[in-house]
C-alpha cells in the first residue's frame, strides 16, 4: 500500500551545491515529484556559502545536475526546477545572515500558501555541522509553527567524545524526535527487507539463532580504491568510512530481536541493544590492510599509497577484517565477521548465513565430500536479492551430493530499484525515524569502535585486487569458516 502523500512542506538544502545534492538528493526529489509523492506547494531552498549564486543561477544548477542524472525531458524538469528550486546564500554565517534565511523562509511559506513544515538538511562537511546547528537554534529556527525536523548526513562524530559533543549541541535546540541522522544504506530495499524476511517467515526467525546458524559474514567489498578523495580518507579510513555506520547497521539488523512492535522506538531500541551487548573488541580480533600495487581483470593499479594526495608512508587502512562476540541469549558462541575493504577482488556488500551441518554425516560412507551447509547470502549490491544453497542428490548413480542455489532477485520480481534516497526523504516528510539513526545508537557504536582508534591494529599491506590480507584468515582460527569469496 502507498504511503499517503507527506503534508505540505519545503526542504531549507544545506550544502546545496555539494556533490550529494548534485548526484543523489536532487535527483531522489526529482524522482519523487515523477512519482507524485511530493506533497502540494512542495519548495527546496538551497543554501551555501556562495554569495554569487542567485536563484535563476541556481535552478541552471539544478538542471545541470538533473541532465547528469541522466532524466530523459529537459524542458519538464527546467519547468519542475523553475518551479520548485530557490537560493539563499549563509554568507559568513553570522545571526544577520541566519535571521535573513528565517525571513526567507517565511516569504516561500507565504508565496506557496505552506503552513511551516520544515526539514532542515544538513548535506555539509562535518565540520559545518556545529556552526549550522548553532546557527539554527539561536535564531529560532529549530521550530516553526508547523513542524520543523533536522536531517543530518553522515558521518556523525569521528569518534565517541565528538559525536557525545554533537548529540549534545543537537539536543540543545532539537528535541530527539525532530532528528534524522543519515545512514544512506538504510534506505536501500534490501536492507529493509531484512526486517521483512527475519520478521514475516516463521521458517527463517526461528531457525535464526545460536542453535542453527555457526557464524555470520558481513562484508563491503569495494573494487574502487582511493580515486581522487585522499584528502578525506586520509582523515577517516576504512573503520570510520565503512565500518562504524554501514557495516555497523547491517549488524544491528541482522542480530537484533523482535521489536514489540513494527514503529521507529521499537526497531531502534533493539539496534542499541545490539550493539550494548558486542563483547569489547581485542585488538587481535581486528585486521587492518592497506592495498598495495596490484592486479585487478588485467588492469594494473596502483598502491594507495602512490595515489595523488596520499602520504607515502600513510597507515590509514583501506581494509578492516573483525570478529566481533554478540553476547546475548541468542547469539551467545556464534562469531560474526565483518569485513570491509578498498580494491578487492569484487564489488560486493552482502550478509552471509551461514548454517549449521546436520547433527549427523549420514552420507558419509557413500560420499566422502563434507557435505556444504546451508547458506543464505542477501545480497545489497550490485544485484540486491538473496540466494539460499542447500544440499540435493545429484542425478544417477553412485549416490552423491551436490549444491545448488535458490535465488532471488529484486530487479526480476519488481523492476530497477530507487536509490535508497526516495524512501529516506519521504521518511522524513512523513515523520518515521525508523531508517534513521537514534543518538543513543550512534554513540553506542562510536563506543564500540574508539578504543581502535587510539590504538589501531597494524597495517598489513594486501595486493590490490585480491580478497585483502593473509593475516584476515586467523580471525577465523578455531571455526570451520572461512571467508566468503563467491
Ligand atoms: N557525496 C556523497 O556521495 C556522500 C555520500 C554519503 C554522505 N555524504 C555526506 O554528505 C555531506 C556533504 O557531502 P558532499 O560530498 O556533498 O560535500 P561537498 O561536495 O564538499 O559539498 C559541500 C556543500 O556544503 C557547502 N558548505 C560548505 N560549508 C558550508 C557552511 N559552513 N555553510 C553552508 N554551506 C556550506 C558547500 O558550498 P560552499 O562551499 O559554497 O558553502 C557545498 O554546497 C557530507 O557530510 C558527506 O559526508 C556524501
Amino acid at each position: 500500500m502507498k504511503r499517503p502523500t507527506p503534508l505540505p512542506c519545503m526542504f531549507v538544502m544545506f550544502g546545496a551545491t555539494g556533490d550529494l545534492m548534485h548526484r543523489k538528493l536532487l535527483p531522489a526529489l526529482y524522482n519523487l515529484f515523477e512519482e507524485k509523492r511530493l506533497p502540494r506547494g512542495f519548495q527546496v531552498l538551497g543554501v551555501s556559502r556562495d554569495q554569487s549564486l542567485t536563484d535563476a543561477k541556481f535552478r541552471k544548477w539544478g538542471v545541470g545536475a538533473l541532465k547528469d542524472a541522466g532524466f530523459p525531458s529537459s524542458s519538464k524538469f527546467a519547468r519542475w526546477c523553475d518551479a520548485v528550486l530557490q537560493y539563499q546564500t549563509i554568507a559568513q554565517g553570522s545571526e544577520a545572515d541566519y535571521a535573513a534565511l528565517g525571513a526567507r523562509i517565511a516569504a516561500i511559506e507565504r508565496a506557496h500558501s505552506l503552513p511551516g513544515n520544515r526539514v532542515m538538511y544538513l548535506a555539509l562537511p562535518p565540520n559545518a555541522f556545529p556552526s549550522t546547528i548553532e546557527g539554527l537554534g539561536k535564531t529560532g529556527l529549530n521550530h516553526s509553527r508547523g513542524w520543523t525536523r533536522l536531517a543530518i548526513e553522515k558521518p556523525f562524530g569521528h569518534d565517541l567524545a565528538s559525536a557525545r559533543a554533537l548529540n549534545a549541541l543537537v539536543h540543545k535546540y532539537f528535541d530527539e524526535t525532530q532528528v534524522y541522522r543519515g545512514d544512506h544504506y538504510l534506505g536501500k530495499e534490501s536492507v529493509q527487507n531484512l526486517l521483512a524476511f527475519r520478521f514475516g517467515n516463521a521458517l527463517f526467525e526461528s531457525a535464526w539463532n545460536r542453535d542453527h546458524i555457526r557464524n555470520v559474514q558481513i562484508t563491503v567489498a569495494e573494487e574502487l580504491g582511493v580515486e581522487n578523495r585522499a584528502a578525506y580518507y586520509e582523515a577517516t579510513g576504512a573503520l570510520r568510512d565503512m565500518v562504524q555506520n554501514h557495516l555497523t547497521q547491517m549488524l544491528t539488523l541482522t542480530a537484533m530481536e523482535v521489536p514489540a512492535a513494527f514503529e521507529a522506538d521499537a526497531i531502534r531500541s533493539e539496534k542499541i541493544k545490539v550493539l550494548q551487548s558486542v563483547a569489547p573488541l581485542r585488538s587481535n580480533a581486528v585486521v587492518y590492510g592497506q592495498y598495495a600495487a596490484g592486479k585487478l581483470q588485467g588492469r594494473k593499479l596502483r598502491a594507495y599509497r602512490d595515489a595523488p594526495g596520499v602520504a607515502a608512508k600513510s597507515r590509514v587502512e583501506t581494509f578492516v577484517a573483525m570478529r566481533m562476540e554478540i553476547e546475548n541469549w541468542r547469539w551467545q558462541g556464534v562469531p560474526f565477521f565483518l569485513r570491509t575493504g578498498k580494491r578487492l577482488a569484487k564489488r560486493t556488500t552482502e550478509i552471509a548465513i551461514n548454517f549449521r551441518s546436520p547433527p549427523i554425516a549420514l552420507f558419509r560412507s557413500i560420499d566422502a565430500r563434507v557435505p556444504h551447509t546451508n547458506v543464505l547470502v542477501i545480497t545489497l549490491q550490485p544485484d540486491e536479492g538473496f540466494e539460499l544453497s542447500f544440499e540435493v542428490k545429484s542425478p544417477g548413480d553412485p549416490f552423491r551430493l551436490q549444491t545448488q542455489r535458490m535465488k532471488f532477485l529484486y530487479a526480476e520480481a519488481f523492476g530497477n530499484l530507487s536509490t535508497g534516497y526516495e524512501t529516506l526523504l519521504l521518511e522524513v516528510m512523513q515523520g518515521d525515524q525508523t531508517l534513521f539513526v537514534h543518538g543513543e545508537e550512534a554513540e553506542a557504536a562510536w563506543r564500540l569502535y574508539t578504543p581502535l582508534l587510539r590504538h589501531p591494529p597494524p597495517i598489513h599491506f594486501y595486493d590490490a585486487g585480491s580478497w585483502g590480507p593473509a593475516a584476515a584468515n586467523r580471525l577465523l582460527a578455531g571455526t570451520d569458516a572461512s571467508w566468503s569469496t563467491r
